[in-house]
């Protein structure tokens, strides 16, 4: 025991821990359409690392399973709500090392899937409204209240509201992160009656419709996105998308924290989902993983011939229409092009002709395949594209880096902080980078990228470079911890 442990403590120690509820639509293990699951089950996991008593809420979606559950926390959940009363209740799991509380209500997130019903507001507005008043269940209050995205904009509405009506709120204060601010949980102005929120119709109007997104930044003391430069690009109106003059408004207090990788998770040196495990120093284990994915996408075994990997939702932000463009220009480098990706028709039915037309170049999964194949695609393949239109942050470009598997990006928003062009003056730079959203810069980049794959030597520096970055989750952790502690008292 050092000398420390045994004085008096000091005021600093006494001081109760900083008490953090985070609170999202999914998270890494329960439930995942995209990269917000990833961050919202590894930021409470690593706020707690820094010893914040962090939480997570969540819904209790149908397809979670069962057995990541603990107890039932709270049998009969009372939550306002006009008209029809759901039955809801919460469960607890210790999955992760901050607890999770999820909101058991069957009418609302038995639908076997996670979005895309007509009555997302009303899910979500439920959901936050439960949320609230599980917080008020508990045996403190939360120092912070930390909303992510369009769906917990509810939460940060009626949070601002009962601090002012309630003593044991009186001190929360709310954050909202923006992980994606296309995306902005539209319904039509007059349900805002009957979810009893009429009084914030001003808030919540936006291109004539109610927006949760825009009410939730309204209601919010300080405001957050996922990397410094998606921060400033989102005070433009190319990339506000309606909200840039709010963006604007609120500059003094939008932070940008790039997020992290969760290395429990996504670490060739351990990873149980890969054929071989390999690190930094010794990577002839990627060699293996190489032919194992050739093999699962029925592709042939040659593995001199490289593997240009994209593993994305199927949307325009990710930039699949420059990929269709350019499908032929991509093949005639003698690359083979694995995808696997859910989403758009469009862009599905384009993955299946490319894969029909080139069957043993194109290897395509259509369907959001869980963690696994993932990992396999990040570990086999030697060049990963994200030529995304816009991208908040990006997660894929730094799980691709930790396994040697080197980012052909576009420069926006997180991709270009986190991807330094690769100089081979220097031997600096962790991936290749282009600028305008283009088919020809980006073949430009996918060629550079295959000219070093056949530089042995370069080759392995970029890999390393990529292998050797730190993105771990406990700098961002710190900087939250930073910007919770700086967001003034609201009293
Ligand atoms: P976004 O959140 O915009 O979708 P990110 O790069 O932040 O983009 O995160 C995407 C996450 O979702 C990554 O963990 C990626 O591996 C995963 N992912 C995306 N599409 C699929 C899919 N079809 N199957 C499995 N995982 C997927
Ligand atoms: C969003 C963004 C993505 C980001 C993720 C997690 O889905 O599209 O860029 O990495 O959220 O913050």
């Amino acid at each position: 025991m050092s000398n420390t442990d045994q004085s008096p403590k000091t005021e600093d120690q006494n001081r109760a821990p900083l008490r953090v509820a985070i609170i999202s639509p999914e998270a890494v293990p329960f439930a995942k359409v995209g990269g917000l699951a990833d961050v919202s089950g590894a930021l409470p996991k690593a706020l707690h690392a820094e010893g914040v008593d962090s939480f997570l809420i969540l819904p209790l979606y149908d397809q979670i399973d069962r057995s990541l559950l603990s107890e039932t926390f709270i049998e009969d959940l009372e939550v306002p709500w006009r008209g029809r009363q759901p039955r809801a209740s919460v469960w607890k799991s210790d999955a992760l090392k901050a607890p999770t509380y999820l909101i058991d209500a069957p009418h609302y997130f038995s639908r076997g899937k996670i979005y895309a019903d007509n009555d997302d507001f009303e899910r979500f507005a439920f959901f936050c409204r439960a949320a609230v008043a599980l917080l008020k269940r508990l045996e403190n209050p939360p120092d912070v209240l930390h909303c992510n995205d369009w769906p917990c904009g509810f939460a940060a509405v009626e949070m601002r509201a009962r601090r002012r009506q309630e003593e044991y709120f009186a001190n929360t204060k709310i954050l909202f992160s923006i992980h994606n601010i296309a995306y902005q949980g539209f319904f039509n102005p007059t349900d805002l009656w009957w979810l009893d929120l009429s009084a914030y119709t001003d808030d919540f109007m936006l291109k004539g419709a109610a927006s949760a997104l825009k009410a939730g930044i309204i209601a919010s003391d300080a405001v957050s996105t996922v990397s410094p430069r998606y921060a400033r690009e989102i005070q433009t109106s190319e990339q506000g998308y309606g909200l840039d003059w709010l963006m604007r408004a609120r500059s003094d207090r939008l932070a940008g924290i790039t997020n992290g990788v969760d290395y429990d998770v996504w670490n060739p040196e351990t990873d149980p989902h890969i054929a071989a495990n390999f690190s930094a120093d010794d990577l002839t284990g990627k060699r293996e993983c190489k032919l194992d994915l050739l093999r699962r996408f029925g592709l042939p075994e040659e593995p001199e011939r490289p593997i240009i990997a994209i593993i994305s939702r199927l949307v325009g932000q990710k930039g699949y229409d420059l990929i269709r463009q350019a499908a032929s220009g991509i093949l005639d480098t003698g690359a083979f092009f694995i995808a696997l990706g859910a989403g758009a028709k469009e862009y599905e039915d384009f993955l299946q002709s490319w894969h029909d037309a080139a069957p043993h170049r194109v290897g395509i999964y259509k369907g959001f395949a869980g963690e696994p194949l993932a990992h396999q695609i990040e570990a086999g393949a030697d060049l990963f594209l994200m030529p995304s239109l816009y991208e908040p942050c990006g997660l894929n470009q730094m799980y691709s880096m930790r396994y040697g598997t080197v980012p052909v990006v576009r420069a926006t928003g997180g991709l270009d902080d986190t991807i330094q062009q690769f100089d081979n003056a220097t031997n600096e730079g962790n991936g290749f980078k282009f600028g305008p959203y283009a088919v020809l810069p980006m073949l430009e980049k996918i060629r550079e990228g295959l000219y070093f794959y056949k530089q042995r030597e370069a080759w392995k520096t970029i890999q390393r470079n990529g292998m050797t970055t730190d993105n771990s989750w406990s700098a961002a952790a710190k900087k939250y911890i930073q910007l919770y502690e700086e967001i003034p008292s609201p009293n």
